[in-house]
């Protein structure tokens, strides 16, 4: 899977991608990250790409000409249409589903904003998705579009050793059960028994209940889409009758 950004700081995305699983996926040629400055399209000879916006209002809006010449280069590199992801705080909110949905793309191009909005027109032009990544305001599209590409690129078969990317929160609409390691007993803290049971069953079980709690205590509207079982059920209503009694 190919992604190409366009963005002010190319840099910002091409050394964040370098690093740990992306950076090993890359080598290995399962993903490959491209970023691209868009202030290299721009005719102005101040290198400008941000003007004064019309109707008034303060700070500066990034103009369409640079953002659509760099897009039509790189669609003619691509040479088959790809979709465009525009990351603003104004789009769709980013989901796990949404990754998977990407993640079967060959080719994805992310548009990113630096401090100030885009012109109107260049978005309606070139731009099929416009994705937040939760509702708080951040200076600029990047590291959104860095936490997009680490979402999909870890569900890219290969990137992944087989098995993790299911094994974890959301993929069953449940948060994730607590996990431990050697040693048996940290600061006078044992791992739970029933772990060194040896019992899968019960080890299975443990793991179902510690994820409805987790989800139950933390984020309890999950629950209303998580496939859940007659048995899932019954332990959230044992959850819920203790929550009566402490309150
Ligand atoms: Cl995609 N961009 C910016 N600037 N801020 C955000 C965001 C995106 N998602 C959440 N906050």
């Amino acid at each position: 899977m190919n992604f190409y950004v366009m963005t002010l700081f190319p840099e910002l995305i091409e050394n964040a991608a370098k690093e740990s699983i992306l950076g090993r996926a890359e080598k290995a040629g399962y993903i490959s990250v491209t970023a691209v400055n868009f202030r290299d399209y721009s005719k102005d000879r101040h290198r400008h790409v941000d003007d004064y916006t019309y109707g008034g209002g303060a700070g500066m809006l990034i103009k369409p000409e640079p953002v659509y010449d760099c897009y039509e280069d790189l669609a003619k590199k691509i040479g088959h249409p790809a979709r465009v992801v525009y990351l603003t705080p104004g789009g769709r909110v980013f989901t796990q589903e949404m990754a998977s949905e990407l993640a079967r793309e060959e080719d994805l191009i992310l548009l990113c904003g630096h401090y100030e909005w885009i012109d109107e027109r260049v978005i309606d032009e070139i731009v099929t998705d416009q994705v937040s990544i939760g509702d708080y305001v951040l200076t600029g599209g990047e590291l959104p579009a860095l936490v997009l590409i680490d979402a999909v690129s870890r569900l890219v078969p290969g990137v992944l050793s087989a098995g993790s990317a299911e094994t974890e929160s959301f993929s069953d609409g449940l948060l994730e059960y607590p996990q431990y390691t050697r040693p048996e007993v940290f600061r006078g803290v044992r791992v739970p028994e029933v772990l060194i049971s040896g019992d899968h069953r019960k080890v299975d079980l443990w793991r179902r209940e510690e994820s409805l709690k987790k989800t139950f205590r933390n984020r309890p509207d999950l629950l209303r889409t998580a496939p859940l079982t007659k048995e899932d059920r019954a332990f959230l209503k044992t959850l819920k009758e203790n929550d009566d009694i402490c309150e």
